[in-house]
């Protein structure tokens, strides 16, 4: 493999041991690809931050690193952890979960990385910018900075996006190159217009197309906001391999010679039935992937001098930033008034919260509805943002 010359310094130890054992994993990496270079990077985010996720094997590993001194060499961001750090006792934290998570949001706090503990560290934290080299980590956040902002990132892992922000160097792959081009096209003839149609929408071209970069063409008229397309990089994220999608609308010209599939009304129906709600919700979730601001005013307009059933838990997560700036506009006392929780640092997913198969989890996104299966232990429904306000508020 070709190395610079601070590479091949990293490579000798003179950086420290952390940082050569990340360099190898960046270089074992890269050969498995077949790559024969290192690219550098400009940021970094990583995933594996909630103890729920990674448990004592991941702690140990985190702490190990920060006690022999890993630090980060780029701009570094968290991913959300197992409860919101100003309301712990809304996620059934016990002694033990509490206790480790501090522990590993210290430890990657000790090698630099800041604690945004948010899976859209794009609005506030960690803007890329086009054209951005960057080793990123959670597949929401990598398919949309790939496809919405046109920065370059591997789809990394919590431990490969950690060795490259300790190296600032990732594999030099496809995922870098301006040849990134689509390998399909997805026509969608079906209707879309909600985020929670986005995310389903992503959920089930990753199903048809699950190790292809598509090219998603929607009808004149179809209105893909970065917030929905934010939703559809979820929902792909979670049934596929693939880092990029593109979009256009029906009538402008495509590559020629790529295979053609057809999404219907038919196909998101049938997937949307299999979440079909049987039971009045005694959770609401909305904020998968992390609310914007832009979201949190939508949802605010709509609770404005109502209140959340006293049966039901309407619970909306976003980033730390969007938070602050949330609460600058007054918009805390709305969710407050309404008997809304408006957490940050964590997610229903990679919370601890305690719910039985008695309860009835209905989201507006398609990721969730899909994790939830096995992260938490209730029966889950999926429905429009609208529809989950409504069924929160018994309106
Ligand atoms: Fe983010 Fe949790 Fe969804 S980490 S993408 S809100 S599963």
């Amino acid at each position: 493999m070709r190395l610079s010359k601070t590479e091949k310094m990293m490579l000798e130890g003179r950086y420290g041991e952390a940082c050569k054992r990340s360099l190898e994993l960046i270089m074992a990496i890269a050969e498995s690809y077949g790559c024969g270079e290192l690219i550098k990077i400009k940021s970094a985010h990583v995933s594996g931050v909630s103890y729920k996720n990674i448990g004592d094997a991941g702690l140990e590993h985190l702490k190990d690193l920060a006690e022999e001194g890993a630090k980060v060499r780029v701009k570094t961001t968290m991913n959300p952890c197992g409860f919101d750090l100003d309301k712990p006792w809304l996620f059934d934290v016990d002694e033990t979960f509490f206790k480790k998570q501090l522990e590993i949001i210290k430890s990657l706090e000790a090698m630099g990385i800041r604690p945004s503990l948010t899976c859209t560290p794009y609005y506030s934290d960690n803007k890329p910018r086009i054209g951005d080299h960057i080793a990123w980590a959670e597949s929401s956040a990598v398919i949309y900075v790939n496809s919405v902002i046109s920065a370059y990132t591997n789809r990394e892992s919590g431990l490969s996006a950690l060795a490259a922000a300790i190296t600032g160097r990732t594999a030099l792959t496809n995922e870098h190159m301006d040849e990134r081009r689509p390998s399909v096209v997805v026509e969608v003839s079906a209707k879309i217009s909600d985020y929670s149609d986005w995310g389903l929408l992503g959920f089930v071209v990753g199903k048809l197309v699950p190790d292809e970069a598509p090219l998603i063409k929607v009808r004149r008229g179809v209105r893909a906001t970065n917030d929905k397309l934010k939703c559809f990089s979820a929902g792909l994220g979670a049934s596929s391999a693939t880092s990029i999608f593109w979009t256009t609308v029906q009538g402008f010209p495509e590559p020629r010679d790529l295979k053609h599939v057809i999404v219907t009304n038919k196909d998101l129906k049938d997937a949307r039935d299999k979440w079909a709600l049987t039971r009045k919700p005694t959770v609401v979730f909305i904020g998968c992937p992390h609310c914007s601001l832009r979201e949190l005013k939508e949802i605010a307009e709509e609770l404005k001098g109502r209140r959340v059933k006293g049966d039901i838990m309407l619970l909306i997560s976003t980033s730390r930033g969007v938070y602050r700036r949330a609460s600058k506009l007054g918009l805390l006392d709305v969710f407050e008034r309404a008997g809304a929780y408006l957490v940050k640092d964590t997610c229903l997913v990679v919370s601890p919260i305690k719910l039985s198969r008695n309860d009835v989890v209905l989201t507006d996104s398609a990721k969730t509805a899909y994790y939830a299966e096995t992260m938490i232990n209730a029966t889950r429904a999926l429905g429009s943002r609208r529809a989950c306000l409504k069924e929160a508020l018994g309106t």
